[in-house]
């Protein structure tokens, strides 16, 4: 589909025709290509990292001394390039391989491990293998099925002992939403805790990217000590 026009309004044009052609996921593709042919921009890309992460890990003096860390939808990489420089070993990964390919190029050298892959059939790998996994914005562009399917899966990767990170639109229960983005609701929030993961806390918070409600939430999954008999 050819992109022209108002830049944003290009990237509207794009995720609508996708939807209309029962494929929720094609148009980040085609959104990332046309951005590097020039004849779109990405709104979500701030090219820095998302300031909700980076207040979190202020304020809880995160550093990662080479633990695991997984980024989910990653875009151009700045969550994960952050969370590098904090001294994780970290995975990051993406649905739209010039998303994954940008991300590689624009951090050239970069430890960070990319990935083309799809939060809703991932690496059976990825189970339980990362203390830290943060996902900003990427289960909101999933409806019904294939939402709950991205959060079981966000959900099995937390390794015991690790920590999930969601940063999301918010949403009232009865706030209706015609068009994507499709933020969660406090009730979808607290969905995160299943299979062993425990709600730690939820922040409400606000910026101007696009301006809103975001929740800011934190998960543990407790630490599973094996037990040696005398
Ligand atoms: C709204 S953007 C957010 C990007 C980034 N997390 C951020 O905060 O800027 C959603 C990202 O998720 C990716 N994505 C969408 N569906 C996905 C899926 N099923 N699996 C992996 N990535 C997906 C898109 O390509 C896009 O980069």
């Amino acid at each position: 589909m050819a992109v022209t026009g108002n830049r944003p309004a290009a990237a509207r044009r794009l995720a609508a025709a996708s939807l209309g052609r029962g494929d929720p996921v094609g148009w980040f593709e085609e959104l990332y290509a046309a951005a590097g042919r020039g004849e779109a921009v990405v709104p979500w890309a701030e090219y820095i990292p998302n300031v909700h992460l980076v207040a979190w890990a202020a304020d809880q003096e995160v550093t990662g001394s080479g633990r695991r860390a997984l980024v989910i939808g990653c875009g151009l990489g700045d969550d994960a390039e952050y969370l590098a420089r904090l001294g994780f070993a970290v995975t990051a990964f993406d649905v739209a391989p010039t998303a994954v390919a940008q991300a590689k190029s624009r951090s050239a050298g970069s430890p960070v491990e990319y990935v083309v892959a799809d939060v809703l059939n991932p690496p059976p790998a990825w189970r339980g293998a990362y203390d830290l996994v943060v996902e900003a914005y990427t289960v909101q562009v999933h409806q019904g099925d294939a939402r709950a399917t991205a959060i079981g899966n966000i959900v099995d990767t937390v390794a015991s002992g690790g920590t999930l990170l969601v940063v999301a639109h918010a949403r009232a229960d009865d706030e209706k939403r015609g068009s994507m983005p499709w933020p969660l609701t406090r009730g979808e929030i607290e969905a995160f805790a299943t299979d062993g993961l425990v709600l730690a806390r939820v922040d409400e918070v606000h910026d101007n990217m696009p301006p809103g409600r975001r929740w800011r939430a934190e998960y543990r999954r407790p630490e599973v000590v094996s037990q040696v008999r005398e």
